[in-house]
């Protein structure tokens, strides 16, 4: 082998080997974890949430919030809109919902989606409960219902009432009163029917 030859192995297993090391850092994929020459930007430190962390006096890495932090959508500023009592306590006679017609569809939607299976298209009760099971489910048409305070229904939506859940988490108060609107306009019509009779 001349010193040229020898030479120029000596450059070629060098290069190979630079690039075997590198690997390859970009554009094919693997399943090992790429061979790093420069970490630059692949390790950032920080502290993951519920891990220990000498740091912190309480050794926790999560810090409690900011007294008087709120999470976000939970600021509920109108006590009256989001328990439908008012501030002794009594529930409030009328909705304090605007009613217009995006107010009444959206009623009729969730109505649809939340109250139809139980208390059935017209709100007479005769859903599922009823039919199959044979549970009493309550005729939202009946005139003791239709006398009810907004803020009573409103609770009972909820807080659920008697054998009836309560839907506090899926139907947010807007959409409560959304529903009781609709449910207004039910029992409108069925007593002008039962009067023209
Ligand atoms: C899973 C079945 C079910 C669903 C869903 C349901 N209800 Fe009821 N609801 C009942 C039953 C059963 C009663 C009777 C409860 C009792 O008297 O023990 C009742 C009672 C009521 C009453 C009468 C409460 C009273 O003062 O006596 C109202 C008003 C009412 N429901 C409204 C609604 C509205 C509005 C929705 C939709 C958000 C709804 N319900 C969804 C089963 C249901």
């Amino acid at each position: 082998m001349s010193r040229m030859t020898r030479t120029r192995s000596v450059v070629a297993v060098a290069a190979l080997g630079a690039l075997g090391l590198q690997g390859c850092m970009r554009g094919c994929s693997s399943s090992d974890p790429p061979v790093l020459i420069n970490f630059s930007m692949f390790n950032q430190p920080k502290l993951k949430a519920q891990a220990a962390s000498a740091f912190f006096y309480d050794g926790m890495a999560m810090r409690p919030p900011v007294p008087g932090t709120i999470a976000r959508g939970h600021l509920h500023e109108d006590r009256a809109f989001v328990t439908g009592m008012d501030g002794g306590g009594e529930p409030l006679a009328r909705s304090p919902a605007a009613v217009d017609d995006a107010l009444l569809a959206r009623g009729a939607d969730r109505y649809g989606v939340y109250c139809q299976p139980c208390h059935d298209e017209r709100g007479e009760g005769k859903g599922v409960l009823a039919e199959r099971a044979k549970v009493p489910t309550a005729n939202l048409l009946d005139p003791r219902i239709r006398e009810l305070p907004d803020g009573v229904i409103f609770d009972t939506i909820t807080n659920g009432k008697g054998l009836m859940a309560g839907y506090r988490y899926p139907i947010g108060a807007a959409d409560r009163w959304a529903i009781i609107a609709y449910v207004r306009g039910m029992q409108k019509k069925s007593a002008e029917m039962e009067a023209a009779k």
